[in-house]
């Protein structure tokens, strides 16, 4: 097993950075919280474009592509690694978790506050074919859907415009609009955004669903489930400092690093690595 600490209390462990990973840039959405909540902390995020999208690869590629990623964030010192990706929680977690001995935290559908939140009784579920497919989600409906109806549509093609940086483009737009229509005409008041690409197009999705229709994504959950795992664990920076963010993609495009920082907002070093160089 590989493991950053094994103690309650320990500077040098709670100084090291956190680990983040997604198919892509999609993490980003998630990392943005992160930094948001815990300042101090040192981040460090792995966007690993080239295999995008995950939700349409065999469960074996995506649970390879997990375990290579984070050994590489803990080579680099990642004190705890976030799996920023739904669909790569749904595949990789049990495993992550079995093979890496540092606090793992990963993401699903928020199912449960869109079940509190609805009003007529629909819930809309946007996500990757691979996350709807996947044991995790069969259990989060049947611990949080029984008692109002779940449409759910898998969003085929949505990641790689995001990908692209597409994110005003009509074709975007369009594309959008196939898979948010026939939620509404369900009836969903209430719409969850089940994979970490979408907040990109989150005003654009609100733009269709209209100003009645919740839209609801777990960045904001996962930064505040991580700040208390961390402390749980003592592994919680203390210190009064802001911390770095570094960033690795393995993706080819030149506009590789403009998009990352364009979707971040906020100061990111960003490398452009060879696949074969790093994972
Ligand atoms: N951003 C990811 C998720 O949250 C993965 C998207 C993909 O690569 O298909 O599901």
């Amino acid at each position: 097993m590989h493991s950053a600490s094994n103690c309650f209390v320990n500077e040098s462990a709670s100084a090291a950075p956190i680990g983040v990973f997604d198919s892509g840039v999609g993490g980003l959405s998630v990392l943005r919280h992160i930094r948001a909540r815990l300042p101090a902390e040192h981040l460090m995020y792995f966007a690993d474009s080239l295999h995008a999208p995950y939700g349409v690869r065999p469960q074996a590629d995506i649970v390879e592509r997990a375990r290579v990623i984070s050994r590489f964030l803990l080579l680099q010192g990642a004190k705890a690694i976030v799996v920023a990706c739904n669909t790569a929680t749904a595949a990789a977690i049990k495993t992550l978790r079995q093979e890496f001995d540092v606090p793992i935290i990963g993401m699903e559908p928020a199912v449960k506050p869109a079940a509190a939140a609805t009003r007529s009784g629909v819930v809309g579920v946007l996500a990757t074919t691979g996350t709807l497919k996947s044991a995790q989600f069969a259990a989060l409906l049947e611990n949080y859907g029984r008692h109002i109806r779940v449409v759910t549509q898998a969003c085929v093609g949505l990641v790689e415009c995001i990908e692209r940086g597409e994110l005003q483009f009509e074709s975007t737009r369009a594309l959008v609009a196939g898979y948010v229509k026939p939620l509404l005409a369900s009836g969903a008041d209430t719409i969850v955004l089940g994979c970490t690409h979408y907040p990109f197009v989150k005003t654009m999705i609100a733009e269709l669903a209209g100003p009645e229709v919740v839209l609801i994504d777990t960045g904001a959950a996962v930064a505040r489930h991580l700040q208390y795992r961390l402390q749980e664990a003592g592994l919680l920076n203390m210190q009064h400092l802001s911390g770095n963010t570094r960033c690795w993609t393995n993706s080819p495009e030149k506009e590789a690093a403009q998009l990352i920082h364009l979707l971040f907002q906020g100061s990111i070093t960003v490398e452009q690595v060879d696949e074969h160089r790093c994972c």
